[in-house]
């Protein structure tokens, strides 16, 4: 894909090498109303556990006992003790889980711009699919100068390239990059840990993010990570406009790992079909 785009990025049509073009009809044109679109109704509810709560020792157990649960996907959550103040592991371990399971993986790279750039090869080749199918690979704005070289390069490598963004940054800093992303990540904790607090002032981003891709003719999904519960948290999150979920402790806390996926997917079609749960009155959401 050649990365040189003409100044006419905004406009859908000029994305010739980018991925709009071919999938604008299809989203827009053939899935539904405008209002149904700007709450991303028309998109598929994805349930992704994040492997941080998982037993470590027994990985590769773990990535089939969630397929296994009906998961979506799974995400492994990069860290490397600079971006976030934690470690965790790198593509060698999310290539030895390959042979456990078909399920598609992504990853989130919680690193440093060095390691986002020196190490993307290995990162996109390890989260690649059994037969080599693109992985979302998901980097973060704010550890990437050359964000929209990075994204083209995932893409160019094989991988579907996402892009993520801390609670502290704005929509505005994705809108240039939505032609070439397949998704994008609204942190809803700080990273850097599970078991954190949701949250609950994204929302109003979500419904921008998800906005900007309606007007721009846009197939981009909206994933949300970080205190995502069987409640109200994935509720409203899915009806401002978000349709893949991430979830660590929401999920690993029920008795099964299926039974924790039903759930969160039971309460985010609710939303979907405009059943909405309020927030508890102590949250100024
Ligand atoms: C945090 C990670 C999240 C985390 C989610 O930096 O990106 O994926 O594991 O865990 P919970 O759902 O427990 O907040």
């Amino acid at each position: 894909m050649q990365g040189g785009m003409k100044s006419s990025v905004k406009s859908a049509r000029s994305c010739v090498g980018g991925r709009a073009l071919a999938r604008v009809g299809r989203s827009q044109g053939t899935r539904g109303s405008r209002g149904v679109a700007m709450k991303g109704t028309d998109r598929d509810i994805q349930i992704i556990p994040s492997v941080l709560p998982a037993d470590w020792a027994n990985m590769g157990q773990c990535v089939a006992d969630l397929e296994a649960a009906g998961v979506d996907r799974i995400q492994f959550d990069v860290m490397d003790g600079n971006f976030v103040p934690n470690l965790t592991f790198g593509p060698e371990m999310i290539s030895a889980c390959r042979k456990y399971c078909k399920t598609p993986f992504e990853t989130q790279l919680m690193v440093s711009q060095y390691a986002s750039e020196v190490m993307l090869e290995d990162y996109v080749e390890a989260t690649k699919g059994p037969n080599g199918e693109p992985g979302v690979v998901i980097v973060h704005v704010e550890a990437c100068d050359h964000l929209h070289r990075v994204l083209n390069k995932i893409r160019e490598l094989g991988g579907s390239p996402s892009v993520a963004l801390n609670p502290h940054t704005p929509a505005e800093a994705v809108k240039n990059v939505l032609c070439d992303v397949d998704h994008v990540l609204v942190m809803t904790v700080n990273p850097g840990f599970g078991g954190q607090a949701y949250i609950p002032t994204m929302l109003d981003k979500i419904r921008e993010i998800r906005a900007a891709i309606v007007e721009g003719g846009y197939d981009v999904d909206i994933e949300v990570d970080g205190g995502i519960k069987a409640d109200w948290t994935i509720s409203q999150c899915c009806d401002a406009g978000a349709n893949c979920f991430i979830a660590g402790s929401g999920m690993f806390a029920y008795p099964t790992l299926k039974e924790g996926c039903d759930a969160l997917r039971a309460v985010a079609k609710d939303a979907q079909a405009g059943k909405v749960l309020a927030a508890p009155e102590t949250v100024n959401a």
